[in-house]
């Protein structure tokens, strides 16, 4: 039984999943990680971001990053691919960037912020969140410290910054709620689109967006739903991916039973097949070739470790393993998509 096996057989670049530092000490958890054909691209969920690597200004701490990227080069179950995570987010910042700045004093951060990391890094990414969650799901703008200074420009030129230091990375426009109209009834699909037009117009190159897909069960659009909206990123971006993807129960009713987690399978199918759909059935746009959903990255695989209690205590079980790293109906639906493929 091997996710990343079969999604490269059914033309997927990688099934992978996120990972956290203290993970790296759990043999049980390493074991399931490391299993041959599991999984073929990490994410690291905390250690590459702002807050981690650059918690006092100019002073760079890489050790947990590096770790989990000495785990994805290392041999045992292949070696993986990862999906860096994330350069600018209005979250996950240390205290120094939650100021006031002038536009010209945050440019300059943020130069510094992604060069560092696009430097040390170069090479070891697939793919790089350069820009995470930068509109609400109203579709208004979040007032991040780098959006209040700076406006729509911060994109704009942390993309730019991107290319120029990591060349050979995609680059990356990442977010939640993308995944269809009906999960955003506001106009964040929208703006979203408008704002890489805009980015893309001014001289920025953004390869790919990322759509998160934190999704609840029984609350999943359809298979053609989320296919069709990620269409429509298609026809500004080359690639689209999975990046986050978990499905809790919500709220989540203790015992679960036999038929929460088939219908929890169920969803996580619909979401994988839409990938699945968009990666062989997008020919070329404008005459230039698209790469479609080229992969999968679910936030965690087991329940143990997922998110979701932590932060929404009353949900949960969204993960394709369960808490004692049992391999949910989740999993073998998944898994039986990508081989019937
Ligand atoms: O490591 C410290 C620990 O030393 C300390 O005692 C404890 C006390 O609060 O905090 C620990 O850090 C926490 C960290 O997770 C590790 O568990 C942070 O407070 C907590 O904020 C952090 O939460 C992460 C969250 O992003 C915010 O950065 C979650 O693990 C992570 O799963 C979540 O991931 C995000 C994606 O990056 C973006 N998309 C949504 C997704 C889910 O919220």
């Amino acid at each position: 039984a091997q996710l990343d096996k079969y999604a490269k057989l059914a033309g997927l670049s990688y099934f992978g999943t996120a990972i956290d530092n203290p993970r790296l000490y759990n043999p049980e958890y390493m074991s399931h990680l490391q299993s041959p054909g599991e999984f073929g691209s990490l994410t690291p969920i905390n250690a590459q971001k702002w807050k981690n690597i650059e918690q006092v200004q100019g002073v760079f701490t890489w050790a947990e990053a590096d770790a989990i990227a000495n785990a994805a080069k290392a041999g045992m179950g292949g070696r993986k691919v990862m999906r860096c995570h994330t350069m600018v987010w209005f979250k996950g910042l240390p205290s120094w960037v939650e100021t006031t700045y002038s536009k010209s004093d945050m440019e300059k951060i943020l130069t510094a912020h992604i060069q560092n990391l696009a430097w040390h890094f170069k090479g070891r990414c697939y793919a790089w969140d350069v820009v995470n969650e930068a509109i609400d799901d109203n579709g208004v703008f979040r007032q991040s410290p780098m959006y209040k200074a700076m406006g729509l420009p911060f994109i704009t030129h942390s993309f730019r910054i991107a290319a120029q230091s990591d060349p050979s990375a995609r680059l990356y426009y990442n977010d939640y709620a993308l995944e269809s109209p009906s999960l955003s009834p506001g106009p964040k699909i929208s703006i979203t689109l408008a704002m890489l037009r805009t980015v893309i117009a001014q001289g920025a190159t953004i390869h790919g967006v990322g759509f998160q897909a934190h999704l609840k069960v029984g609350q999943v659009p359809s298979r053609s739903a989320i296919a069709s909206t990620m269409q429509q990123f298609l026809e500004v971006v080359d690639e689209v991916a999975i990046t986050e993807l978990d499905i809790r129960h919500s709220p989540l009713r203790t015992p679960s039973t036999r038929e929460m987690w088939e219908k929890q399978a169920r969803d996580y199918e619909r979401v994988v097949g839409a990938c699945l759909d968009v990666n062989s059935g997008y020919g070329s746009n404008g005459g230039k070739k698209k790469r479609g959903c080229v992969g999968v990255t679910v936030w965690d695989f087991t329940d143990r470790y997922s998110w979701v209690p932590a932060e929404i205590p009353t949900e949960g079980e969204a993960c394709m393993w369960d808490n004692n790293y049992v391999k949910k109906p989740a999993y073998w639906r998944v898994l039986n998509l990508l081989k019937a493929k």
